[in-house]
């Protein structure tokens, strides 16, 4: 397997205040990895520390051993890598089906494997609500689009923040659902989550941090087992 993703010794500060210290990542093509942590841990500034949103002070982010620290947000996903932040915006006038349709772009490699109809099939939640503009959808509806949205690029590699917040369980249902298809299909993804139930369910592999550290690594068989760590750095 070879790497897809690698982070080594990054470091992020917000003004005088360090965030992240030295943090070192390793995704393998078809690996789903748990980011796992709990509030304030540091885990949407590690995702947007990859995705290009704020620059690290140190450190190396290699994303198909090219080296991308400190570029900008575009050409980070036009690399590949699409960003799904936590905040879930969508075009609020515009249907669902529209929202997809403004995102289809071929891969970094050509690839355009994803259509509106695969959507429909991985999301079948989206499907009726085709012809709705997405500002009257339900946070769990726009989060299901916004990650619809995310594929209809073609992406090489997802980073998912916290897709399970806040929303009802037959809706993380479904995104555990997609999470899995996609798993089996090999896609490669990365999702900071502190449900760690949510991420038992989907991840092959997880990682911890705390306080701006990865303190824990591991299949998610061995983080199933490990009671200590998940009493220790996860809410249960
Ligand atoms: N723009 C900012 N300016 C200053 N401090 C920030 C900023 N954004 C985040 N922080 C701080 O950085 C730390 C890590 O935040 P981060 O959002 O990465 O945590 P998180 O693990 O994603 O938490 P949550 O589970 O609540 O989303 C927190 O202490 C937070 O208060
Ligand atoms: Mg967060």
């Amino acid at each position: 397997m070879s790497a897809v993703l690698e982070v080594s010794g990054l470091e992020v500060f917000y003004g005088a205040s360090q965030i992240l210290f030295g943090i070192d990542l390793k995704i393998e093509q078809g690996q789903t990895m748990a980011l796992l942590g709990r509030n304030g841990a540091g885990k949407s500034t590690t995702m947007k520390a990859i995705a290009g949103v704020v620059a690290p002070r140190a450190g190396r982010i290699a994303f198909g051993g090219k080296q991308m620290a400190g570029m900008k947000p575009y050409a980070v996903a036009r690399l590949g890598l699409a960003y799904v932040p936590e905040d879930r915006q969508v075009f609020p006038e515009h249907t669902v089906r529209d929202n997809l349709l403004i995102a289809a772009k071929k891969g970094p490699q050509g690839q355009d494997e994803w259509t509106v109809s695969r959507i429909w099939q991985v999301l079948p939640l989206l499907e009726r609500l085709r012809d709705r503009p997405a500002g009257r959808l339900s946070g769990g509806e726009q989060q299901a689009l916004v990650i619809g949205r995310a594929l209809m690029g073609n992406p090489t590699m997802l980073l998912l923040d916290e897709p399970s917040e806040g929303l009802a369980p037959i809706v993380v249902s479904s995104i555990g659902d997609l999470l899995r298809a996609l798993r089996a299909q090999g896609a490669t993804v990365l999702i900071a989550e502190q449900n760690m139930h949510f991420c038992l369910g989907v991840a092959s592999d997880a990682v911890v941090i705390d306080k701006g550290k990865i303190v824990y690594r591991d299949n998610i068989a061995g983080l199933r087992e490990n009671a200590e760590v998940r009493s220790q750095y996860l809410a249960m």
